[in-house]
């Protein structure tokens, strides 16, 4: 089993980068950060990523004529650095179907929701205004649509009376972190397969036993 290279892109506070990097610190998961790039300049993660000595850049996507060009810089860098996989932690771009076919099978993101259900932005604000009982994340591979790609795990919690956006944000993003890290484990073990995809079926993830 070789380390895992990760490519992480990301637009905001990293708390999903952190937790990688602190299961790399720890030796709990076999992986090696080449490169952490956001699309915004106030991205936290940034600062996380220079604090662990880990490589970044800042490729602001308003300084691309087309997502075309934005996606095509993100690959060269990713490429450059010597990423095998790309994570998406907390990224608010949609990418381009040319991005994936550079990286196929290679993409994966969280949500912080139980898709299907409430795909796109504010999930857990969506989740709060349907009124589900269980809210919960998502890892999953990326495909040309929003959130619609195979699903590797998900995690759920309760949404409790009372709750408000921040707070069934915070238990949701608890399990984020433990799912993102498992999900990049089990990546690290080889133990993930793709299933079907034939005749236009879904494409299903099995996770070979330990
Ligand atoms: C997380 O809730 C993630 O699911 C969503 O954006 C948020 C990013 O959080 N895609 P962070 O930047 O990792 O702290």
């Amino acid at each position: 089993m070789a380390t895992l290279e990760l490519g992480i892109l990301a637009s905001g506070s990293g708390s999903n980068l952190q937790a990688i990097l602190d299961a790399i610190a720890q030796g709990t998961l076999d992986a090696h950060i080449r490169i952490v790039i956001a699309n915004v300049s106030d991205a936290t993660a940034l600062k996380r990523a220079a604090n662990a000595g880990v490589p970044t850049a800042l490729i602001p996507h308003r300084e691309f004529s087309d997502r075309q060009a934005f996606d095509a810089a993100l690959a060269q860098n990713l490429e450059q650095a010597g990423a095998q996989w790309v994570i998406l932690a907390g990224f608010m771009r949609v990418l381009t179907s040319e991005f994936l076919k550079k990286f196929q099978r290679r993409v994966l993101n969280i949500h912080p929701g139980l898709l299907p259900a409430f795909p796109g932005t504010h999930a857990q604000r969506q989740a709060l205004s349907y009124g589900v009982k269980l809210a919960g994340c998502t890892v999953h591979f990326v495909d040309e649509g929003v959130d619609s790609g195979p699903i590797v795990v998900q995690r759920a919690v309760p949404v409790l009376d009372g709750d408000t956006v921040e707070s069934l944000s915070t238990r949701i993003l608890h399990e984020e972190h433990l799912a993102y890290v498992e999900v990049l484990r089990w990546l690290a073990a080889d133990r993930i397969r793709w299933l079907g995809g034939q005749d236009g079926e879904r494409s299903k993830i099995a996770i070979l036993p330990a």
